[in-house]
């Protein structure tokens, strides 16, 4: 069976260091043999979560715009999802929060339908990870973003081990990605590390 990985990109900054970090990641991925798919949302057409709550009783958001197959198909259809985003503002940045919150429905359907369960099986065979930089220093500054992450991974029945995180801080100091001495390399093995983990579980 062929291994699907999506990356999601939250970083609005075009090849910048976390969608750089991303890539590395996915190349990882597609040498250990993957299907490797990324989406940029800076580059989708997209509004926030509205808040109507409509889809506690219908289990369907009311908005239909570019997050909606990335919601419905590409994240339940992926073996592994990685989401990026830097730290803007000590947190996750706002395209990535949007789309995380438009998964709020898919919240809905777990949480108040009780529509969907997932198995040991099923988490066992589906990870998250989350991949992010960051300017400081500050070893606990993504901290702020796993909390966030989790709720998502949680919606879908995806293991998240959040102590696997691809993170790399330091980015002000290091003056970007390609700066840092291990980033690159770590994110590479981590994608291919991932597949292989899957595979064996075959
Ligand atoms: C609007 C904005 C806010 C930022 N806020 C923080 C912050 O609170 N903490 C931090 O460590 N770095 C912060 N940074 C630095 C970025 O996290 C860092 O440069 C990151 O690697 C940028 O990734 P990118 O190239 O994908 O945008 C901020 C950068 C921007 C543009």
């Amino acid at each position: 069976m062929t291994i699907t990985v999506l990356g999601i990109s939250g970083s609005p900054h075009r090849r910048g260091n976390t969608e750089q970090l991303l890539d590395s990641f996915l190349a990882g991925a597609e040498e250990a043999g993957a299907t490797v798919e990324k989406v940029v949302i800076s580059t989708l057409t997209y509004r926030s979560c509205q808040g109507c709550n409509a889809c506690h009783k219908t289990g369907v958001c009311v908005i239909d715009d570019d997050f909606i197959p990335l919601l419905t198909e590409k994240v339940p259809g992926a073996d592994i999802v990685a989401l990026a985003s830097p730290i803007y503002s000590m947190s996750i940045t706002s395209e990535l929060k949007s789309f995380i919150d438009r998964a709020h429905t898919i919240w809905a359907l777990k949480e108040k339908l009780k529509k969907v369960t997932y198995s040991k099986e099923h988490r066992a065979s589906h990870l998250g990870y989350y991949i992010g930089t960051a300017g400081m220093d500050r070893t606990d500054i993504f901290d702020y973003a796993k909390p966030v992450i989790t709720a998502f991974f949680n919606g879908y029945g995806f293991s998240y081990p959040e102590d696997q995180n691809i993170t790399a801080e330091g980015m002000d100091r290091h003056g970007g990605i390609r700066g840092h001495p291990t980033a690159l390399a770590s994110a590479f093995e981590a994608g291919k590390v991932a597949v292989e983990r899957l595979k064996k579980k075959e």
